[in-house]
């Protein structure tokens, strides 16, 4: 059995300062700047912004928001979805998914994952197609586009809107397509721990749809044009001018960072595969048609270990992780009327239940992750170890 070997004592699951820090002076000038115009909400800089990521997508809008459930509810607003919809989306996702269908009215369907990827899988929400069917609403979780030739195919054949979750998945491309261009709407996030976070909250919309950014922009201002006459019943969901100034000014590094987070990952395959541990350990599925950006390194820890073993790594070894999402939505106390019981999307479940995500922040050293990958490959050794022996009790 292998035991740690490196001199590293701990590994944070994430270490935002080591983000920050070195871009403190340029953020400085940054706000500084802000303050200076007087300009605080929405903006020159909101604009810039807004262009920044557009072109980044290959969209022709791009609309700021205060934050990714405000996209999220803004997206759907926008394509009218209301009172008696159905809008089909993963259960294996953020609360913010699911609740900006309910916070309309509109009934959230829950489909099943593809085991490998987490990524909602198309046969099931075929299988949850129904009359009132409005919309579909693939999450790129982790970092990894959702299969969207065939949910954009169903979307066609069914009349049906698609709204991308595109929260963690920035820079991510799926047949050489940036996630937030696939969708008739996308959605963005910038909160601290996406891979372009700013310093509080943010988020933005993409679309190619002239007639859809218009309404966007409307309903993240009140509906108002011009000022104190309002057109739609919009909501108060404005991006400021401090966390787009920030935003800009980490979005000169992103495509660095994201080039990091896949030399992280490949060095996590490498040495996970190596390690003979898959009996315990199974590592996330690649999806050929996509490149994915690694927001998460999310392994499952399988036979019922998990939980045990992320005790171990941060008692024993210093190494945070989280665990991205322990209680499926399906199953969250709110949505009790919609039905569901345990049982109800079994592959979501389980999941749930043997997800780990493993440190993979631009930030994170290469005696740090080797410290990370000691430790994973010692504790599923011991994790092992202590199936065969109650095995062989039993
Ligand atoms: C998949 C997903 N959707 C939506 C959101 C909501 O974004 P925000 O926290 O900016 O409201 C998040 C992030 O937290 C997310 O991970």
């Amino acid at each position: 059995m292998t035991s740690p070997t490196t001199a590293i004592s701990s590994v944070p699951m994430l270490d935002l300062g080591r983000e920050n820090g070195p871009l403190h002076a340029e953020i400085q000038a940054a706000l500084a700047e802000v303050v200076a115009s007087g300009n605080f909400i929405l903006g020159p800089l909101c604009q810039q912004l807004e262009q920044a990521i557009a072109k980044r997508c290959g969209t022709t809008h791009a609309i700021g928001c205060g934050s990714g459930s405000d996209a999220l509810l803004l997206a759907l607003m926008a394509v009218g979805i209301g009172p008696g919809d159905e809008v089909i989306l993963p259960s294996f996702t953020f609360f913010a998914t699911a609740s900006a269908v309910s916070r309309l009215g509109a009934r959230p369907v829950f489909a099943e994952i593809e085991p490998g990827t987490f990524n909602l899988d198309p046969q099931s929400v075929v299988s949850k197609i129904t009359r009132a069917t409005r919309a579909i609403l693939p999450v790129h979780l982790f970092g990894q586009c959702a299969s969207m030739d065939s949910l954009r195919s169903l979307a066609v054949a069914h009349d049906l809107v698609v709204i991308e979750d595109a929260a963690q998945a920035i820079d991510a491309r799926y047949h050489n397509q940036f996630a937030g261009s696939m969708g008739s709407i996308s959605c963005f996030s910038f909160y601290p721990t996406k891979n372009l976070g700013g310093c509080g909250d943010g988020g933005m919309l993409t679309t190619s749809d002239d007639r859809l950014a218009d309404r966007l922009e409307l309903l993240r201002a009140h509906g108002m044009r011009p000022r104190y006459e309002h057109h739609l019943v919009g909501i108060n969901s404005r991006l400021d001018a401090f966390q787009s100034a920030i935003l800009l000014v980490k979005l000169r590094y992103l495509a660095d960072w994201t080039e990091t987070r896949r030399v992280h990952a490949q060095r996590y395959f490498d040495a996970l595969n190596a390690a003979g541990i898959d009996d315990v350990i199974q590592l996330p599925a690649v999806d050929p048609r996509a490149e994915h950006v690694w927001n998460q390194f999310t392994i499952r820890v399988l036979h019922g270990q998990r939980d045990r073993m992320r005790v171990e790594l941060r008692e024993q070894a210093g190494v945070g992780t989280e665990v991205y999402y322990p209680i499926p939505l399906h199953l969250q106390p709110c949505f009790t009327s919609l039905g569901y019981r345990v049982g109800s999307l079994p592959l979501t479940e389980r999941a749930s239940q043997e997800v780990l995500s493993l440190p993979i922040h631009h930030g994170l050293t290469m005696a740090e992750q080797q410290h990370v990958i000691d430790a994973v490959v010692h504790h599923a050794q011991l994790a092992r170890f202590r199936m065969r022996r109650s095995a062989k009790a039993a």
